[in-house]
């Protein structure tokens, strides 16, 4: 059986734990203080859901502001967008809202979003709430996801459901 092919982009301002989302999914592994991005990182992974095999490219970008311009080489044929923003931190969800934006006028025109808010094991620091999120989320067409890159919640539900959204080709 042959693979679905699919090219997905992380996106998301800097420290909210993009890297670690993909260390978690890839290699079921986490890092406190993970080094921030320089550029953009590549990297494949495969897997089965629902019968399905399917051979991913994840893009992971750097959140800092000013590599912000060389994101459209990396989100120009993405098929799925995962945008990061951290539950503790307000600014960086009015960050994720502007990838939002940026993807909803120059991305490809049948990328599936999902928003994600990361660090759901410091909820007791919460500064965004899951309803504004999920109504933004809804009125933009996009998943809604909390997890934890730490703890492991929700990462794998993260991809599976994305994936689930993707065309089968
Ligand atoms: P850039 O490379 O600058 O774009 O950052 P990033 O979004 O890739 O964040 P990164 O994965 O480098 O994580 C930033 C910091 O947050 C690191 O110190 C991580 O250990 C920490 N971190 C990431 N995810 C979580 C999480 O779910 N919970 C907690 N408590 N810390 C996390």
């Amino acid at each position: 059986m042959s693979s679905i092919k699919k090219k997905i982009v992380f996106l998301g301002g800097s420290s909210v734990g993009k890297s670690s989302i993909l260390l978690r999914f890839t290699n079921n592994q986490f890092q406190e203080g993970q080094e921030p991005n320089v550029g953009a990182s590549f990297l494949t992974k495969e897997l089965s859901i629902e019968n399905l095999k399917y051979k991913l490219q994840i893009w992971d970008t750097a959140g800092q502001e000013r590599y912000s311009s060389m994101a459209p080489m990396y989100y120009r044929s993405a098929s799925g967008a995962i945008i990061v923003y951290d539950i503790t931190d307000s600014e960086s969800f009015i960050t994720a809202k502007k990838w939002v934006k940026e993807l909803q006028q120059m991305g490809p025109i049948d990328v599936k979003m999902a928003i994600v808010g990361n660090k759901v094991d410091l909820s007791n620091d919460r500064q965004v709430s899951i309803e504004e999120v999920k109504e933004y989320a809804e009125s933009s067409g996009a998943l809604f996801f909390e997890t934890s890159a730490k703890t492991g919640k929700n990462v794998y539900e993260l991809f599976r459901q994305l994936l689930t959204h993707l065309p089968k080709t």
